[in-house]
């Protein structure tokens, strides 16, 4: 078994999704695995520190649990952020499975967002700031652009080669309660609303890494196209499952492409960053 400490900081970290809940065989070591406690309780998962081939580390927590035992409203996203932030991290890139609202982002598509409509219930823990610490945070803006820039590049360099799947860029994502799917009549709202994808699990997580000062982008792979398309069957646990296997190859080697760009020199700056535009000061959970 690893040893359950770490003691350099860790500055990058991975959350993976539905269809990503570990990151060995792609180039990383696992070399630590951490047991956190936070204010705010456990993470989903124990935290595993990987290392790259040149001795880079990179956190790695799997959003669902081990066992992908929580549901997109069980997860604990404060513990989430709150364990990645004391360990270092400050910088986050996320995966989920998406549904597809637009005609040309295919099933197995990677869809980068830099927009987002809140449809969750508001039953989730959503901030930091409560019980005496006041705070807000600009939000205009939900995902990193420069984060973002760096996979749009990777993925335009090869990563996706070969392969028929596409990566589009600058989307708008609807993140919704569930966990029951979409009616027809509300899919079809999403997409006058102008929507491209729908999830589950871009928020509060989102909100939460930037009250939290850490710049974080989102990378989504498309599974089914929700239940809009007439002729198409309405999406199922099974769709998404099957394509998330089916390209869970292409989703993993994507996100270890991105680890091993961002660990490069002339991302340390990025990386290391200290204070991300438009949010606040963090004084809870430091390292
Ligand atoms: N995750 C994957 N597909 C989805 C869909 N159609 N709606 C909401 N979340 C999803």
């Amino acid at each position: 078994s690893l040893p359950k400490t770490y003691s350099d900081p860790v500055r990058i970290a991975v959350i993976g999704g539905t269809g990503i809940s570990h990151l060995e065989h792609e180039g990383f070591t696992a070399v630590a695995s951490l047991d956190i406690d936070t204010p705010y309780g456990k993470p989903s998962s124990p935290i595993t520190i990987l290392q790259t081939a040149a001795g880079a580390p990179i956190a790695f927590l799997s959003r669902h649990g081990l066992h992908h035992e929580l549901t997109p409203t069980e997860v604990p996203n404060r513990a989430n952020i709150a364990a990645l932030r004391s360990i270092g991290v400050r910088s986050v890139i996320a995966f989920s499975a998406v549904g597809s609202l637009q005609e040309k982002i295919k099933p197995r598509d990677f869809v980068i967002p830099s927009q987002i409509i809140d449809r969750t219930k508001g039953i989730r823990d959503f901030t930091f700031f409560e019980k005496g610490v006041v705070g807000h945070v600009g939000f205009a803006d939900p995902f990193d652009a420069t984060l973002s820039r760096v996979v749009e590049r990777v993925a335009s360099n090869g990563v996706l080669e070969g392969t028929d799947v596409k990566l589009h860029s600058d989307k708008l994502l609807i993140c919704m309660e569930g966990p029951q799917f979409s009616t027809r009549a509300e899919s079809n709202l999403y997409r006058l609303w102008g929507g491209d994808v729908i999830n589950m699990s871009a928020l509060p997580e989102s909100k939460l890494a930037r009250e939290a000062e850490l710049a974080y982008c989102m990378i989504c792979m498309s599974t089914d196209y929700d239940c809009w398309k007439v002729g198409e069957e309405a999406v199922t646990v099974e769709t998404v499952m099957g394509n998330m296997h089916a390209n869970g190859a292409n989703a993993k080697r994507l996100v270890a492409a991105v680890l091993q760009e961002l660990v490069k020199e002339e991302h340390q700056d990025l990386v290391n960053a200290k204070h991300v535009e438009g949010s606040s000061k963090f004084a809870c959970c430091t390292a």
